[in-house]
């Protein structure tokens, strides 16, 4: 028995990195896999059916099942098509991970706004979409369901030359929280991950210069999206887990205790001799 036999799971730019190593985990865990992925290149510009066709081929080769989509989940049509895709050959939905991304980094003052549009298209939006076609299907169909997003340490705590990216990964997060709240109506979890693994996305960062592929590979990621995505982590939503080869753990927001002004308004100087203790 595969911890995910039978569900339909979506994972959306699956041909490359990350998804496509969760899209092979998962159909070796016995899900039926939707392989979603535009084939663009690292900037997002471009596209190809070629990364999807792969992995799909790869799947079934291995006695998996599985289908390709090279829909743009950036587009209101193209997440509506990606959950008929799903529904179209499986009949069905159970898990979707949302995880395509493209980088566009430039430091704040020089960067254009396309590259803050494209970026927060893929990411922000493009979660939005398919999270939304997801949930309706969901609904319609009335079985419990899982959704798996995908964020970065870059949105949780900041990264120097990524504002576009940031904002829209810190968007993930909020969205994370939010959509799980609202989703427990549809008996549905919604949890994200925050990875950090070698893949064409990172490998010319300075943090990965020396970084072996077992050590930092993609793979690390996969047990924690699959334990997400499957029963395993029943009554488990609105969680942010880190993934950093075999270091797992939880991301928090942390809120200061604070300090009540005994009587009366506070004002900015009160603030001001009171900041250590605003802060603490
Ligand atoms: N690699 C890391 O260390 C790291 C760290 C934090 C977050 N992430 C996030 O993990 C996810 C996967 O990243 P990766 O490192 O595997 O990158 P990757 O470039 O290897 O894979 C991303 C895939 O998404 C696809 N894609 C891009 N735009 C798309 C669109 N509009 N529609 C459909 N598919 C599209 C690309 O074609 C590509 O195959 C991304 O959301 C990324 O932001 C990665």
């Amino acid at each position: 028995m595969g911890l995910l036999d039978g569900k339909v799971c979506i994972i959306t730019g699956a041909g490359n990195g990350i998804g496509k190593a969760h899209a092979l985990y998962f159909a070796r865990e016995g899900a039926r896999v939707v392989v979603n992925d535009l084939g663009g290149a690292r900037d997002g510009s471009g596209r190809a059916a070629r990364p999807a066709d792969e992995v799909v081929e790869e799947i079934r080769k291995a006695g998996g099942d599985a289908v390709a989509d090279t829909s743009n989940v950036a587009t209101l049509d193209g997440a509506q098509n990606l959950v008929w895709a799903a529904i179209n050959r499986f009949k069905r939905v159970d898990v979707l991970v949302n995880n395509a991304g493209i980088l566009r980094d430039r430091s704040m003052l020089n960067m254009t706004e396309e590259e803050w549009d494209a970026v927060i298209a893929v990411h922000l939006r493009g979660t939005f979409l398919c999270t939304r076609a997801f949930g309706r299907a969901v609904k319609a169909q009335g079985s419990p369901a899982s959704v798996v997003n995908t964020t970065s340490l870059s949105g949780l705590l900041g990264n120097f030359g990524q504002a576009n990216y940031s904002s829209a990964k810190a968007g993930i997060y909020g969205f994370t929280k939010t959509v799980s709240m609202e989703f427990s109506k549809l008996n549905t979890r919604v949890n994200a991950v925050a990875p950090v693994a070698l893949t064409r996305m990172t490998e010319d960062l300075p943090m990965f210069q020396g970084a072996s592929a077992d050590e930092m590979g993609p793979q690390h990621i996969c047990p924690v999206v699959a334990f997400l995505a499957s029963d395993l982590s029943e009554g488990i939503t609105g969680k942010i887990i880190g993934v950093q080869g075999t270091k797992v753990f939880e991301y928090r927001m942390e809120v200061s205790e604070g300090i009540h002004k005994p009587s009366g308004m506070w004002s900015p100087q009160d603030i001001k001799d009171k900041w250590t203790d605003v802060v603490k």
